[in-house]
């Protein structure tokens, strides 16, 4: 499936569906229920907002329906886990089923967030990106204690794609000691003579990709470490997140200001984004039945 071209108009890798308005203005889950997104709020004195101290997922929904809730919610409970945080897994889903039976059966997005406060909010809206994008290299060091955890703390996430946008690109490849990690929202897939390669969050301080794991279920993708080289050698660039399952990437700018230009979508980016598509319209998630027997949930 095609994306609708359109340009997100929001901040460094924001979320576009913060500019949605009218049938298309994003929907939240508060205190527990549905209403809009800008009447929803967290307490000032929640450490998830006074210091990023939170969890997230994103999830991609097609046709109302979600795609990998599984995985997704199997990646929240670890993020908690690393964070010692404890999440009430019925109401998560609550919280997701509420909001996708008030959203009808339109794509998009739907967020979890998790405080340390104990808030959980959830937010549903649509999720439209470019028909490609281009990507700034990076250099940041890149390992936390927590990274690879899906934090609220993206300000580091979000730094990066700002040094790229100086470098005139739309977003940002992170790369640390020669190595391509990932981007601050997303996974990177390289193609390089037919063969697909992604980072490998075994061995690297990156997120482990929900939207990776379904591909490398339709296609051979080699888990690596790939060299800043190996980027620059690509014949192909590909973008994978939940929201974003299969964006092509036209050009790399270098800090240098230097420019590769790259097909997008070049050929086998087509094919692999054909075999995606079809998994996940293929495999989305029956819609869930409210649970309003659990408890209420802050
Ligand atoms: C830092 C980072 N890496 C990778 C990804 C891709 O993960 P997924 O495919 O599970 O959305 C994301 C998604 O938001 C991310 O924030």
């Amino acid at each position: 499936m095609e994306t609708t071209p359109h340009v997100p108009t929001t901040t460094a890798a924001g979320h576009p569906e913060d500019d949605a308005a009218g049938a298309d203005a994003p929907l939240a889950w508060a205190d527990d229920r549905v209403l809009p997104a800008r009447e929803a709020t967290v307490p000032l004195t929640d450490e998830g907002f006074l210091r990023g101290d939170a969890i997230f997922e994103a999830v991609l929904v097609r046709h109302g329906r979600t795609h990998a809730l599984e995985p997704h919610l199997a990646r929240l409970h670890r993020s908690a886990a690393a964070l010692d945080l404890v999440v009430d897994d019925s109401a998560v889903r609550r919280a997701i089923a509420e909001l996708l039976a008030a959203w009808g059966e339109r794509d998009g997005a739907v967020r979890v967030i998790l405080t340390r406060g104990g808030a959980l909010r959830g937010l549903i809206g649509t999720a439209e990106w470019p028909p490609s994008i281009s990507l700034g290299v990076v250099e940041a060091p890149w390992r936390t204690a927590i990274s690879g955890v899906k934090t609220l703390s993206y300000a580091a996430n979000q730094w990066a794609v700002r040094q790229a946008r100086a470098l005139g690109a739309d977003d940002a490849v992170i790369v640390d000691a020669g190595i391509v990690h990932e981007l601050p929202t997303g996974a990177v897939v390289l193609i390089r003579d037919g063969a697909c390669s992604t980072p490998d969050p075994g061995r690297l301080p990156i997120l482990d990709s929900v939207t990776v794991a379904a591909l490398r279920e339709v296609a051979e993708v080699a888990l690596v470490q790939p060299s800043l080289d190996d980027l620059l050698g690509a014949d192909e660039v590909v973008v994978l997140s939940a929201t974003r399952p299969g964006l092509p990437v036209h050009a790399i700018h270098l800090p240098d200001g230097r420019r590769r230009d790259l097909p997008a979508p070049g050929p086998v980016t087509h094919q692999l984004r054909t075999a995606l598509d079809e998994h996940i319209a293929g495999t989305l998630d029956e819609p869930p039945a409210p649970d309003r027997s659990a408890p209420a949930a802050r």
